[in-house]
């Protein structure tokens, strides 16, 4: 090749000078020869491994993989932790921190002397903020999922992550299942490394990224314990070394298109709500105009994928079934053009893929449901929009009118929703308000409030649920989510009231309380945020910063990128 572009490396090991001997030497520490500073691309393997994060578990398996595949292309590894973010451990909530592991993943491929990078994550957040990261820095980027656990098994019969969990426990309440089977489901729910295997947001954003070309073919199903993975991996380790040759960067796969393919896909596998932040936020990075208006070109995108929630089957069936490339083959010509990390257009994926089990996931002319993608919702109380999946509700309540019962914060919620003398019915509509971006804050998983103990009693299993939460991707039910403005940040959510009349119509995509404009102005003058709660730290920053879920939840100032290298030397 004529012209070869310098190495972006070079300026730290290229150099015979004082700077050049002390960024060698000390990397010599650890017995890498001379000819690994000979010139060629120097790889960094951006890890998320922790045993804090169950889900990332398996990858130091995956990243010796990675390795193997650098070396033999001819590039040179290096690998490096960043914070790691343990959705089902971290309080009051993992998704508070995913801007800062976007921070740590930008910070560190901008000041190490790395040409490209193989992004190690999995559990929810640590794809998208390893993407946000990566997409500020601009270089040659490419992912490997940690892959979904093995199978849920208990009794003879499968159970999903998190979807079982929310069913289980409200089995218990209800009275029918013993506490000592729900505990010793435990065990039988998480049985391997890998993540939720449900098709919950780790799955959604692995699927995602593989439809946005960001990861080789069949990266989103393979079990993360089958010996493919970490071929794959080692497949990966190749290819980034030809990226860099190539000079292939996120900005050249993140297109409008891609996200487009990772929403049409989304609603075909059935994802995760919290895609809708996490691809707004990446959007922002690249500076691609995403807006929530954009989910709904796929409105009418069937449902295929029949996996928990929206289904009964789990990751391994679908991986067995074809996984992702049959996705991208059914989609076919809804599909818009754009390269992938292969340097070849997106259909290139589907070339040759097959379905093996067409109960799993379905075809364009049997789906499991005719149209699934999410629905943005507008109206009084929501004037930046919110979200809804109907593929997790129940088709009764799509269109609905009740009374609001409002929940003046989380506390509020857990202190009364057992109370016998609630005054709820089936019909009323569950408020909750104070758990946003700034509110909780970090904007948590608990939109799907649990069911009223009493209606639990009754057999009732789901009611209309509206907060400026979030829900975690296993879950289900008529919730409605991600209200923007959030109350914290004086949206109009925080001035409704137990009684107001709300109207949700999924189908003209309209949510609204039936309350007076002159009313709401007198209960907006009344109106005081809460105090909050967190006054120091990182926690402090964001929710100074914290844009609100419309616009992906990003701090406002890690909204957009910076390409340059580092100019001034470290000594
Ligand atoms: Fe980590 Fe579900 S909790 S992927
Ligand atoms: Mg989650």
């Amino acid at each position: 090749m004529t012209d070869k572009k310098e190495l972006r490396s070079r300026a730290w090991y290229g150099k015979n000078d004082k700077d050049g001997f002390i960024h060698r030497s000390w990397m010599k520490n650890q017995g890498f020869p001379d000819h690994a500073f000979d010139g060629r691309p120097i790889i960094g393997i951006c890890n998320t491994w922790s045993e804090l994060t169950p889900c990332n578990s398996g990858l130091r398996v995956l990243a010796e993989g990675v390795k193997r595949g650098v070396w033999e292309a001819g590039g040179f590894p290096v690998e490096f932790p960043v914070t790691s973010l343990g959705e089902t451990q971290m309080k009051p909530t993992a998704m508070l921190f995913r801007n800062l592991l976007a921070m740590d993943v930008e910070e560190c491929i901008r000041a190490y002397g790395i040409d490209g990078v193989v992004l190690l994550g999995g559990c929810d957040k640590t794809t998208p903020g390893q993407l946000m990261g990566a997409a500020s820095v601009d270089l040659p980027a490419i992912v490997v999922s940690s892959g979904p656990m093995l199978n849920g098994k208990w009794q003879g019969k499968d159970i999903g992550s998190g979807t079982d969990v929310w069913k289980f426990s409200e089995a218990v309440r209800a009275g029918d299942m013993t506490l000592q089977d729900f505990m010793a489901a435990e065990s039988g729910m998480s049985r391997s490394a890998g993540v939720c295997m449900t098709m919950g947001t780790a799955s959604t954003m692995a699927s995602l990224v593989e439809a946005m070309g960001l990861a080789l073919p069949t990266n989103a199903a393979l079990p993360a314990v089958d010996a493919r993975r970490t071929a794959l991996a080692h497949l990966t380790g190749k290819r980034i070394v030809e990226m860099v040759e190539e000079d292939l960067k996120p900005s050249d796969i993140l297109t409008k298109e891609a996200f487009e393919n990772a929403i049409l896909a989304n609603a075909a596998v059935g994802g995760s709500t919290n895609a809708v932040v996490h691809l707004l936020a990446i959007a922002g990075r690249v500076g691609v105009d995403l807006t929530l208006k954009d989910f709904e070109i796929a409105k009418d995108i069937p449902l295929l994928v029949n996996c928990m929630p929206s289904g009964k089957y789990l990751m391994e069936d679908f991986c067995y079934a074809g996984g992702m490339p049959v996705i991208l083959k059914e989609l076919g010509d809804h599909l818009r053009a754009a390269k992938t990390v292969l340097g070849k257009d997106i259909s290139d994926y589907a070339k040759g893929a097959e379905n093996f089990n067409e109960d799993v996931i379905r075809t364009m002319q049997n789906p499991l449901r005719p149209a699934s993608g999410l629905r943005v919702l507008k109206g009084n109380i929501a004037p930046d929009g919110a979200i809804i999946k109907p593929s997790a509700a129940s088709d009764h309540l799509l269109v609905h009118e009740g009374p609001a019962h409002v929940f003046e914060s989380i506390e509020d919620l857990k202190a009364t929703i057992d109370d016998p003398d609630l005054p709820v019915t089936p019909d009323t509509v569950l408020v909750l308000k104070g758990c946003g971006p700034k509110g909780y804050p970090g904007m948590p998983e608990v939109g799907n409030m649990p069911i009223p103990g009493k209606l639990v009693k009754q057999g009732v299993r789901d009611m209309v649920r509206v907060s400026d939460a979030r829900m975690s991707g296993t879950a289900f039910g008529t919730v409605v989510l991600h209200v923007a403005p959030e109350a914290q940040a004086g949206g109009p959510l925080g001035l409704v009231k137990t009684g107001d009349m709300v109207r949700l119509d999924t189908l003209k995509g309209t949510l609204d309380i039936l309350v007076s404009d002159e009313e709401l102005a007198v209960r907006r003058a009344e109106w005081q945020a809460e105090p909050e709660q967190y006054t120091r730290g990182y926690a402090r920053l964001y929710i100074d910063h914290v844009l609100q879920a419309d616009r992906g939840a990003d701090l406002d100032f890690l909204v957009g990128k910076d390409t340059r290298t580092p100019w001034r030397e470290s000594h």
